[in-house]
């Protein structure tokens, strides 16, 4: 947390109480935590109830072979009949689903469910003329335009499981995902548009593609940007020409409860990203109905925006999933936070409910109250944050300046292993604290243990543990069900361990804290420090390299190296940072970039050869360096110290 102490939190005192009207006639009231307390099974059923299925379930939670989790067992459904043929079967085929906003100015296009069922349809039967058959995975490398939902939608109804890669991440980062599920088709775009300018995905698809042999058969592009594009005519094939031809009619099969629906790449302890497995009933339950609950959903009348980008967990939950299924009129934009251009949306399409991460609320506080003053945002009724802890200067500020004072902000806690929301307010019941998440929602049983899994009780910190599967649960590490056991559930017998810590205070109300592994969040993104370690050494003049995240006022934190370069490499040259930068680019992409990198004499090491991140920690933050008893060789830190005051 940026720049309030654990103290500073525990004298945080100002509460808000959900507004009564929001509390009168809100989705989900206080009696729904003791109805999930008496029995835990009835109450996720009920929400799987609110569901189409095909062949409902005999069971709904198989326990027996823990920590891997069956849920509705025995029932089939189809997640992309329930986000779009079951809204247009009900009579709301001219409702909006999406209100998309490009980010060229008047770049716009409103699809109505009736418009994404054919055009899902489509795509699913020119995915299967393709070859794309059931339980193939096909991985989506795309920007934020419509056609990326349209394709995840077209992958899960012929229960080809997708895996969508971040547009910001480097052709050898796809490469490595598309390898490790074993992906033959890549669905992507010409290019997408960043900062006003046309930027190119194709070349990267096309280095990957050329990096994983003969793996891939097919490269489905859509055309968003005009700009060229080298062609393989074996392998290339237009999306307009494959997809808008075809016919719009596609019976969609019923797929088991347990049939994988998507694997998403993220960053672990290690350099290897981890292949987070969901799958479609558990998943599509656990998502519809927390964001029906979380976000208190009037689906007739509220207008939704998360800025979330799909190539994250938060678009696969909370843009894609969970709104369509729940048949919510959304907004989708394919920019990024530029000035005034998100309250100039929320004003355009009155939007109700907006869900964003706190290092943008950070953004906008710098930039001053004026320019959001400057719109009228009078439609919006709640707020969310999510991502990272959320400091109570930016939750009082998004309150009062985004929300104008009226609208609860839910502080939403989850990870892209646990797909759902896991502890959050209710925005009807709660009345929230500015920087904590509170409690576990109904159905999710949460604690905060310390290091022998005793709950450490009010007053208290350390780690924070889910003890009972829940239904969105990441159901192993694709193609590794040894790394899923050790990474989640080995610490400690029956305990999900999420690697945050966490503190509750005096009423139980608990308070996330951050990482307590090596994985960083910078602006909300999850990246390894091991992976930049990699991503550094394999560069010719690197011997060694330690990275840190460093808290960083806007961003959360930020990731800064300590690099010690090969004899060989002399001094590096002038522009050895900024090659070193690139490089870490190229590996990884854009967003792994370290904010500095300090070229080193020497990495502070404990006898057992371990790196010391904690003392670099202090040194990036600017602090005086703490206990340097356990490392081999106690003047290292003064050596680095004099480098960096050198330097400054
Ligand atoms: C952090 C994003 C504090 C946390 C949905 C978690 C949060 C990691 C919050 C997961 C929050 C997410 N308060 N910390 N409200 N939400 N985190 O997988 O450290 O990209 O473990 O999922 O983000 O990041 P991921």
């Amino acid at each position: 947390m940026s720049s309030d102490t654990l103290a500073n939190l525990s004298n945080e005192e100002r509460r808000f109480e959900p507004p009564a009207d929001l509390a009168n006639e809100a989705n989900v009231k206080a009696e729904a935590y003791d109805r999930a307390d008496s029995d835990r099974e009835a109450f996720w059923a009920d929400a799987a109830d609110r569901l189409d299925w095909g062949q409902k379930w005999d069971q709904v939670l198989d326990w027996s072979n823990p920590p891997f989790a069956k849920w509705f067992v025995g029932g089939t459904l189809n997640a992309s009949v329930n986000c779009v043929d079951r809204h247009v079967d009900a009579g709301n085929g001219d409702k909006v689903a999406i209100h998309w906003v490009g980010e060229p100015d008047d770049d716009t296009r409103d699809i109505t469910y009736a418009q994404l069922k054919d055009e899902v349809s489509k795509a699913a039967n020119a995915l299967t003329e393709l070859g794309v058959k059931k339980g193939d995975r096909v991985a989506i490398y795309m920007p934020m335009i419509p056609e990326v939902v349209v394709a995840m939608l077209a992958c899960a109804r012929l229960g080809a499981p997708h895996t969508v890669v971040f547009g910001g991440f480097s052709a050898d980062a796809l490469a490595s995902r598309i390898t490790d599920c074993d992906a033959q088709v890549v669905i992507t775009s010409d290019g997408g548009y960043r900062r006003g300018a046309a930027s190119a995905l194709k070349p990267a698809v096309d280095e990957a593609v050329e990096k994983t042999g003969d793996l891939v058969r097919h490269v489905l592009v859509v055309r968003r940007t005009g700009q060229d594009v080298a062609w393989d005519e074996g392998r290339d094939v237009w999306w307009h020409d494959a997809v808008d031809g075809a016919s719009s009619d596609h019976e969609a099969e019923m797929h088991d409860s347990e049939h994988p629906l998507y694997v998403m790449y993220t960053s672990g302890t290690t350099g290897k990203p981890k292949g987070i497995l969901h799958t479609t009933g558990g998943y599509l339950t656990g998502t519809s109905f927390t964001h029906w609950e979380v976000f208190d959903l009037k689906p007739e009348t509220d207008v939704y925006w998360c800025t979330a980008d799909v190539g994250w967990v938060t678009g696969h939950s909370y843009m894609v999933y969970g709104p369509l299924a729940n048949g919510a009129t959304q907004v989708m934009y394919e920019g990024t936070p530029e000035k005034g251009r998100w309250w100039q949306i929320v004003e355009d399409y009155k939007v109700t409910i907006f869900y964003t991460a706190p290092t943008a609320i950070r953004t906008f506080m710098k930039q001053g109250r004026e320019i959001p003053d400057g719109y009228d945002m009078s439609s919006l009724r709640l707020l969310g944050s999510v991502g990272e802890p959320i400091n109570p200067e930016a939750y009082v500020w998004y309150r009062e300046v985004i929300g104008g004072d009226r609208c609860p902000v839910v502080d939403t806690w989850w990870q892209t292993e646990t797909g759902q929301i896991m502890i959050s307010p209710l925005p009807g019941v709660t009345a929230g604290k500015p920087g904590s998440a509170m409690k576990a929602l109904p159905g999710i049983s949460a604690d905060v243990v310390d290091d022998d899994a005793r709950s450490v009780g009010n007053g208290n910190g350390g780690y924070l543990v889910l003890k009972e599967p829940w239904p969105a649960m990441l159901r192993t590490l694709w193609g590794d069900d040894e790394r899923f056991k050790d990474t989640y559930w080995s610490r400690w017998e029956g305990l999900y361990f999420a690697g945050d810590g966490a503190k509750l205070d005096d009423d139980g109300d608990i308070w996330l804290l951050g990482r307590v592994d090596d994985v960083m969040n910078v602006s909300g993104h999850r990246l390894s420090t091991t992976e930049i370690e990699s991503a550094l050494v394999s560069h010719p003049k690197v011997a060694e390299a330690a990275v840190v995240g460093a808290a960083d006022e806007t961003t959360g934190q930020a990731v800064c190296a300590f690099v010690i370069l090969r004899d060989s490499a002399g001094d590096g040259g002038e522009d050895i940072v900024e090659e070193l930068r690139k490089h870490v680019a190229k590996e990884i992409g854009a967003i792994a970039k370290p904010r500095q990198i300090m070229v080193v004499p020497e990495l502070p090491k404990t006898r057992s050869g371990k790196i010391m991140r904690r003392l670099l920690k202090d040194v990036a933050e600017n602090r005086e360096v703490g206990d340097v008893t356990t490392l081999a060789d106690s003047t290292v830190m003064d050596l680095i110290k004099e480098k960096e005051s050198s330097a400054a």
